[in-house]
């Protein structure tokens, strides 16, 4: 299998396509893929020439720490939980998420995700849970990763800088219900940087590796009014 790798060295250096040859297993992922790559002292492009190794993030390799997510053959995915059994064709494209500035490779730098949160107080500071609380949807919220794959198929998410995406909504949710004497500031920011420019595609609902529903949260925010 053809794996063509979209790299860079430095985040100023204008991105090339390098090419790498996979003769491993059909049953390895994506995070495996890349490993086996990377595992020899000598790294070898297709054409045998040597190269650096591929730079990439990852922790879990079990899908809860969101540090692989990148863009596997066009489609945003975790690449412990992208199966190559699964990927049509012969070749394979992996690109860095688009929407964050790139660090090197398939690394990217995701901090404007915890910036826009810490910058708007979305914090809860003093935990006080609802006696009718929604504790099942309370847990879905949490198991939030902040990978960004919603954030790379959202069609309003361009800079980061007013409109941040579903994570940011997730949370607001999160502490709106278990501060409710910040219920209302979080509502009016929720609103500002996240209700007012939201097309509601559900795009980030159907590609969020951990299932959430990002409608349920925004029903349950403005249940809070
Ligand atoms: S909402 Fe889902 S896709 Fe978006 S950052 Fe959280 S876990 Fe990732
Ligand atoms: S519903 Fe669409 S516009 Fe709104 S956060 Fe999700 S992907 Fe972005
Ligand atoms: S390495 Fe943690 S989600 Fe893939």
């Amino acid at each position: 299998m053809k794996v063509n790798v979209l790299r860079r060295m430095t985040p100023e250096q204008e991105p090339y396509w390098e090419s790498f040859l996979y003769d491993g297993s059909e049953d390895n992922t994506v995070a495996g893929l890349l490993d086996y790559i990377n595992y020899n002292d000598d790294i070898l492009n297709d054409k045998g020439e040597k190269t650096t190794r591929i730079s990439w993030e990852c922790s879990c390799i079990q899908g809860i720490c969101g540090a692989c997510a990148m863009i596997v053959n066009d489609v945003p995915a975790l690449a412990c939980e992208a199966f190559l059994k699964d990927i049509q064709g012969e070749e394979i494209s992996l690109r860095p998420l688009s929407k964050f500035p790139v660090i090197r490779d398939l690394v990217v730098d995701r901090s404007g995700i915890y910036d826009s949160l810490r910058h708007n107080n979305v914090c809860i500071e003093t935990y006080k849970p609802p006696s009718d609380g929604d504790h099942e949807q309370d847990y879905a919220s949490a198991k939030c990763l902040k990978c960004g794959l919603c954030i790379e198929c959202c069609p309003k998410y361009t800079d980061g800088r007013t409109f941040y995406g579903a994570p940011f909504a997730n949370d607001c949710y999160l502490v709106a219900s278990r501060n409710q004497e910040k219920s209302h500031e979080i509502l009016e920011i929720y609103q500002e940087h996240f209700k007012d420019s939201c097309a509601f595609d559900l795009a980030c609902m159907r590609i969020c590796p951990m299932g959430i529903k990002i409608t349920a949260c925004m029903k349950k925010l403005n249940s809070l009014k």
